[in-house]
């Protein structure tokens, strides 16, 4: 079926309609005929690029009681994406072509937004053997990205090679920085707030230490280097230093270690629990800044879901993680389009176009990320940017419920989404296939 989306601003700038035919983008201009098109109002919405995700955690295969593939990617249309990243911390570890394959099936079998599974680095995520890279990204997932997220490469040898092996394909090393010998049994963020509470602490060093290491072995090597959920003021001073230097890094911020603090671990709620652990005002300050700038390159949620029992026990004992895909564009609204940092088409250049350059999808068989023009695919969200409403986790798609931003008011609703011409959510929820 053909859509016509009248009234709609592209990028949040003037109102035009946009048609779309066969899965592409076919006319923009004002006052387009209805035709035989099925029209939506839009009402004056802000028209995206459909977002990309470089890091979602859908936990199938092996804990689909946390999330599965169908249910996280829901909630990710919902949120506005057409596309995530797989992480490879399932069980199974996607280590193999045989487990990437299948989580990409699945994804496209539940058609609500594109899955591009990402590849661990090392077998079964141990840090030792390289796992079989290239198979993975000649296999039917066409892996590009490839990680040991959960867990940091910490072997700078093994980090070396992986780095030099995936310019055999374009690919790109995520690394999640955590020196391990400066983390361990570590709880919270060191700093006032854990010498208050009694946790230990997760120091800025270990997260700094290693993005400096790749950073210079990435140069070492000429690869790419991808630094995952960066938290620190630190980290975006030495992201900063090996741009000007011309390296191949690219890094990414959630939308918690935006807004929340560690403050809020004095709650003992371990729904603030995450890893790398929320920061102080001066770090979401440095990462506000640093995604503004382009030093940070785009936003990533790091949807973490964990089933209630994982997450509702002492603090301690809960595991780190936080969901994130249907509030990010929303959280993102908040601290940087709100406080005059970003505009909307900066928006869409940190959670589409980069992150789909980034992954590699813009030029896939079905590319994400691209540009709203004529001929392009219909990849769109649709966002009214006057809404406001209360995050409330019983309303999610998702299987978990584990949202530090329960019972917050945000700005920015989704209205729909748009995967290839075709509707994955219509007025705010699951269009019907
Ligand atoms: O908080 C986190 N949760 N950080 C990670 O690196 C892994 C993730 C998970 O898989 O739950
Ligand atoms: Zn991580």
């Amino acid at each position: 079926m053909n859509h016509l989306l009248k009234n709609v601003r592209p990028y949040g700038e003037s109102a035009t309609d946009v048609r779309l035919v066969d899965g592409r983008i076919a006319e923009i201009g004002t006052g387009l005929p209805e035709g035989s098109s099925r029209v939506h109002d839009g009402a004056g919405a802000v028209l995206l690029p459909g977002l990309v995700d470089l890091h979602t955690h859908l936990r199938e295969p092996g804990r689909e009681d946390a999330e599965t593939v169908a249910t996280g990617t829901l909630a990710a249309a919902l949120g506005g994406f057409t596309a995530v990243h797989a992480m490879a911390n399932t069980d199974p570890v996607a280590d193999t072509a045989g487990v990437v394959e299948q989580v990409w099936r699945l994804g496209r079998e539940a058609g609500h937004c594109d899955v591009a599974p990402v590849g661990a680095v090392t077998v079964g995520l141990g840090g030792q053997q390289m796992a079989e890279l290239g198979t993975m990204a000649d296999s039917a997932a066409r892996v590009r990205v490839f990680s040991d997220d959960g867990k940091c490469v910490s072997d700078a040898g093994l980090m070396r090679r992986a780095l030099e092996y995936v310019k055999a394909f374009d690919g790109v090393i995520a690394q999640h920085a955590q020196e391990p010998r400066l983390t361990v049994g570590s709880q919270m963020n060191e700093g006032v707030q854990s010498s208050l509470l009694g946790l230990t602490g997760w120091p800025a060093v270990a997260e700094e230490a290693i993005i400096a290491r790749d950073c210079l072995l990435a140069a070492h090597v000429d690869s790419r280097l991808h630094v995952c959920h960066v938290s620190t003021a630190g980290s975006v001073d030495l992201l900063r230093w090996a741009k000007n230097k011309g390296w191949k890094v690219t890094a990414e911020v959630t939308p918690h270690h935006l807004l929340l603090t560690d403050d809020l671990a004095a709650t003992y709620d371990p729904l603030y629990k995450v890893n790398p652990p929320l920061r102080t005002q001066a770090d979401v300050d440095a990462l506000r800044e640093g995604l503004a700038d382009g030093t940070i390159d785009c936003v990533a949620t790091d949807h973490a879901p964990h089933a209630l029992e994982d997450k509702e026990a002492e603090w301690g004992a809960a595991l780190p993680g936080m969901t994130g895909l249907e509030t990010a564009l929303a959280v993102v609204a908040l601290t940087m389009v709100e406080t005059g940092r970003l505009d909307w088409r900066s928006v869409a250049d940190r959670m589409s176009h980069t992150p789909a350059r980034i992954g590699r999808l813009d030029g896939a068989p079905e590319p994400q990320g691209r540009p709203l023009a004529v001929g392009e695919p219909a990849n769109l969200c649709l966002v009214d940017p006057g809404a406001r409403w209360t995050v409330d986790p019983h309303e999610s798609a998702s299987r978990s419920r584990n949202t530090p931003f329960v019972g917050r008011e945000l700005p920015v609703r989704v209205v729909a989404t748009f995967l290839r011409g075709r509707p994955t959510v219509l007025d705010g929820k699951p269009a019907p296939a």
